[in-house]
């Protein structure tokens, strides 16, 4: 696949110009254009993306001078398209980096560059998303955006940007009204293309059944170990381009894993080619027609990154990826606090989480219940043996809980002990006993998921008051 029109990736519209305020400087002397080798996409709103971006974020944030070297860097070896968000703290550092690299050359015009933002749940009220925007704009000391996304279809209560948000500051989303004054943005010109991330095919449809301007992007969590098939084919039908955030499955990051940079079928490809892992998953990312927004803050790896057009995979290769196994893990945290998440379209259909009898997790149960999550339930025993001696009535209990089982033995006999928890049942008044049993969890995750700057402040926020 090449650029749709067959040019190299100079950011400029097929079809009318811009009538936006740019940077252009015109007396500092340009070197040519490095990103030239990316190619672009054509958008539905007629303008063109580069389909490699920069993601701007991570945890802990680095100070601001940091980033905007960082991001200078990135502009050095080639970057044109960056992913920030009003969320993100970066639009400051971004525009600096933008700034100074007019200042030195590095890119001739504004125009060089395709700046992504997006609005945050506690701006998606529609009387708030044009002076959000304006407030990303001024951040990025810019006078439009290439591309402004809806975040998150969920609507939080004005106010403070939070993350994780709380249960409590969630109201029903205006989709109407927040893509009514997105399509304002882009009449203003403030925004050159519009569009939306973490929406699901259903999502996307009530957004299309009104839209006057249908949105150009939808930006979703995709790699080989979350594929997305059916919403990437539904976004295909509609003309809406997808991109990928946690191409590489954000290994090293809370809310990430490592079942893509660890994953033994991309290593023998990557192996079988003379490629690194990560170039083998973003040039997948590429093959599937869709734009990859990763995260790297090394120079090396950044260049690394952008090494994946030139070359392709082979149906066979291709093949053998599609059979990667799935997991849409949003780290473990997750899992253990899944009220936080409520609303996000794309959060898990299923969740694991230590669950047994003396770890009942009732309250997560009847969550996932009526948000149509399906627990599977690890150290159903225990871990350490400490249920032994019961452990069918352990099993079925789970099983009773409408929760799948995850139950390690290595052992003929226990395998066997193990799935005998079936044509049988607890009487209610066994059912009441276990109810009583004494609570104790055996992870010790507080060490794992608490602190300052983690995703769960205290403890009681990582049981969501279940402790
Ligand atoms: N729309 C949304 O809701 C949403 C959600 C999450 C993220 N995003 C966007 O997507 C961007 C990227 O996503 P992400 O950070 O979650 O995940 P990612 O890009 O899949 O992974 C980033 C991690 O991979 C490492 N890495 C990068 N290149 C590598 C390479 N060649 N080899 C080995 N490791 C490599 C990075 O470390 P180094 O920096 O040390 O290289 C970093 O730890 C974010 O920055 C953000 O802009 C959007």
């Amino acid at each position: 696949m090449e650029d749709a029109d067959g040019s190299p990736g100079n950011i400029n519209r097929t079809s009318s110009s811009s009538s936006a305020p740019s940077l252009s400087i015109s007396w500092v002397h340009c070197v040519p254009n490095m990103g030239e080798n990316v190619p672009s996409v054509v958008l539905s709103s007629g303008w063109k993306m580069p389909m490699v971006a920069l993601g701007t974020t991570t945890e802990p944030l680095p100070p601001p001078q940091v980033l905007t070297s960082t991001y200078l860097t990135a502009i050095e070896v080639g970057y044109r398209h960056f992913d920030t968000a009003a969320l993100y703290n970066t639009e400051e550092p971004l525009g600096h980096a933008v700034a100074e690299a007019l200042r030195r050359g590095l890119v001739c015009t504004r125009d060089d560059l395709f700046i992504t933002s997006k609005l945050w749940c506690t701006d998606a009220h529609p009387d708030l998303v044009i002076p959000a925007l304006k407030n990303t704009l001024r951040k990025l000391g810019l006078g439009y955006v290439d591309l402004y996304l809806i975040h998150s279809p969920t609507r939080l209560k004005k106010g403070e940007m939070v993350y994780p948000f709380n249960k409590e500051d969630i109201l029903p989303f205006d989709m109407r009204g927040t893509w009514e004054a997105m399509e304002e943005c882009s009449r203003l010109g403030l925004a050159k293309s519009i569009g939306v991330s973490n929406f699901d095919c259903e999502k996307l449809s009530q957004l299309l059944a009104h839209a006057t301007i249908p949105p150009a992007v939808n930006q979703v969590k995709v790699n080989a170990s979350w594929q997305e098939r059916k919403l990437i084919e539904f976004c295909k039908e509609k003309g809406i381009h997808v991109c990928a955030w946690s191409p590489l499955g954000a290994n090293g990051s809370w809310w990430g894993s490592n079942s893509v940079m660890n994953s033994p079928i991309l290593n023998d490809i990557a192996l079988a080619k003379g490629k690194t892992i990560a170039q083998v998953a973003l040039r997948w990312i590429y093959e599937q027609g869709a734009t990859a927004v990763v995260k790297s803050f090394n120079e090396g790896r950044m260049k690394e990154n952008l090494q994946i057009f030139g070359w392709e995979l082979s149906g066979e290769e291709l093949n053998k990826i599609s059979q990667s196994p799935q997991s849409r893990v949003f780290g473990s945290g997750k899992s253990f606090s899944l009220a936080k998440f409520l609303d996000w379209t794309n959060y898990p259909k299923r969740s694991l989480v230590e669950l047994n009898v003396a770890w009942q997790q009732k309250k997560l149960i009847d969550f996932c219940k009526e948000n149509g999550i399906h627990l599977c339930a690890w150290s159903p025993l225990g871990a350490y043996g400490t249920l032994r001696g019961s452990n069918a009535v352990a099993l079925r209990w789970i099983y009773e809980q409408g929760v799948s089982v995850v139950v390690k033995s290595f052992n003929k006999g226990r395998m066997k002990e193990n799935i005998q928890i079936f044509g049988w049942e607890l009487s209610g008044e066994e059912l009441n006993k276990i109810s009583q049993i004494l609570q104790q969890r055996v992870f010790p995750a507080e060490e794992l998921f608490v602190s300052a700057k983690g995703p769960y402040k205290s403890l009681d926020e990582l049981w969501d008051g279940e402790i």
